[in-house]
């Protein structure tokens, strides 16, 4: 809905600078994320129709089973009401007190379940994923040292790795891919210390499709076959179906094995439903089969993250900073660069975010230390390596004047990027997961 800045200004500070506390009329062009806000396809919406709502044994439940074999080679199947419902069922049964957990920078539900059971996430992505102007192929990677040396220190502190999750594309840098080198070194390192490998697989066809453009001899694979292969190198996996599900809801966990399946069993049924249903209806469970179906196809692909990129390379152009290579999913907006002016601990990302909302109606987020949370030993901010302003592009929505009226936005806010100087203090926050819930309060130029 078509707003004025007048009136911006009104509703923000009414949602105490908390984009996330805005109605979606409020919005204009809504970049907040890229999970559940895709449009359904006709095909989608056919299947939807057929849904089979039987308690046990739903026909739709199987669907969904044989189309999440053939793409990723798992043959068990617990459907969850969303990705962070699948890693709650496999981290019941995985994670302990005290355990290490390392991966490529874990995203923050993953972190989340990580910490609640009192366990520690270790990021041992690649150095340059945290250089938004260092161009490399594939800055999603773990850096197998980084693992060796969190194995070693384990060891020393008697410390069990239940296992690595690595996350397809890597959220949390950048909608960043990881390569099949690399899944598959990870792998054979999982495998010599009897570790599972699990993917954290919500945006798994993108990266399928930069292993496609980017990765020396796939250019000829078909997506479908390079999902499978990435599969094929771990044990299973969790899944925001919200993303490369092409749903507006649901998730589940893939599992290889059948022993680990039925020890998630008891935790499925406890918090999400039945084995044959989850979290979701029968209906929801036939379309996601044919979203998944279409995500995992070049055509499809070809224009998402060519949308993704074609608004990056328009902010490139007008020199705002941006992590390059573009992502799967988002546009990363380095606010480190953009707003040197405002300090870390006066969040200058999400002063940034505001401040593009007001300007134009658009909503990103902040991927930066209000969403990083606080140390959960010390109770002190985490500042993390960068900080962000994510505008995320949902799926089959968008036109590209949407985009161009989002890069000239940006370039407007970028033009007076020296005026800002102060940016907030938090008021309210919660013990977790603060960025959806804080309220924070403008400081005052001086
Ligand atoms: N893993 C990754 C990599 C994600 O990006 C998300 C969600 C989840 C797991 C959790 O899945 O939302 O279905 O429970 N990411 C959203 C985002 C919220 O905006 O990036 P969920």
């Amino acid at each position: 809905t078509q707003s004025t800045k007048r009136q911006r200004r009104r509703w923000i500070g009414a949602a105490h600078y908390n984009l996330f506390a805005l109605s979606s009329d409020q919005v204009m062009v809504d970049m907040l994320t890229d999970s559940g806000t895709g449009a359904m396809s006709d095909r989608q919406w056919a299947a939807l129709m057929q849904g089979d709502e039987s308690y046990a044994g739903s026909r739709s439940f199987a669907q969904l089973k044989q189309v999440v074999e053939k793409i990723s080679g798992f043959p068990h199947l617990i459907p969850t009401h969303q990705g962070r419902g699948a890693e709650n069922v496999l981290f019941s049964v995985l994670v302990h007190k005290n355990d290490w957990v390392p991966g490529n920078a874990h995203f923050d539900t993953t972190k989340g379940h990580i910490e609640w059971r009192k366990a520690q996430a270790i990021d041992c992505t690649v150095a340059e994923a945290y250089d938004p102007s260092h161009m490399a192929p594939f800055k999603g990677n773990i850096d197998l040292e980084k693992l060796e040396a969190t194995y070693q220190q384990a060891q020393t502190e008697k410390r069990t790795i239940p296992l690595v999750v690595l996350t397809l594309t890597c959220n949390s840098v950048g909608g960043q891919p990881v390569s099949m080198a690399n899944i598959k070194v990870v792998s054979e390192w999982c495998q010599s210390k009897e570790i599972p490998l699990i993917l954290d697989a919500a945006r798994l066809a993108e990266n399928a499709y930069f292993i496609k453009k980017r990765e020396d001899g796939f250019q000829h694979r078909s997506i479908k076959s390079i999902v499978r292969e990435m599969c094929g190198h771990a044990q299973g996996m969790t899944m925001s179906a919200k993303k490369d599900g092409l749903a507006n809801m649901g998730g589940f966990v893939a599992l290889h094995d059948e022993k680990l399946y039925e020890r998630c069993n008891t935790y499925t049924i406890m918090f999400e439903g039945f084995l044959t249903y989850g979290g979701l209806s029968g209906r929801d469970m036939s379309a996601l089969a044919v979203g998944l179906d279409e995500a995992t196809e070049q055509n499809y692909l070809h224009h998402r993250v060519g949308q993704v990129a074609y608004l990056g390379q328009r902010l490139a152009d007008y020199g705002v900073p941006v992590q390059q290579p573009f992502g799967g999913h988002a546009v990363y907006i380095d606010a480190d660069d953009f707003v040197p002016n405002i300090s870390r601990e006066e969040f200058r990302a999400q002063a940034l975010a505001v401040e593009l909302y007001i300007e134009a109606g658009i909503r990103g987020v902040e991927i930066g230390t209000l969403l990083a949370d606080r140390d959960p030993l010390s109770g002190n901010n985490r500042f993390p390596k960068r900080e962000f302003v994510r505008l995320a592009i949902p799926r089959r929505v968008y036109t590209q004047s949407h985009l161009d009226y989002v890069a000239e936005s940006v370039k407007k806010v970028y033009d007076t990027r020296n005026d800002a100087q102060r940016g907030y203090a938090i008021n309210w926050e919660a013990p977790i997961m603060r960025h959806f819930t804080v309220k924070l309060q403008k400081i005052k130029s001086l």
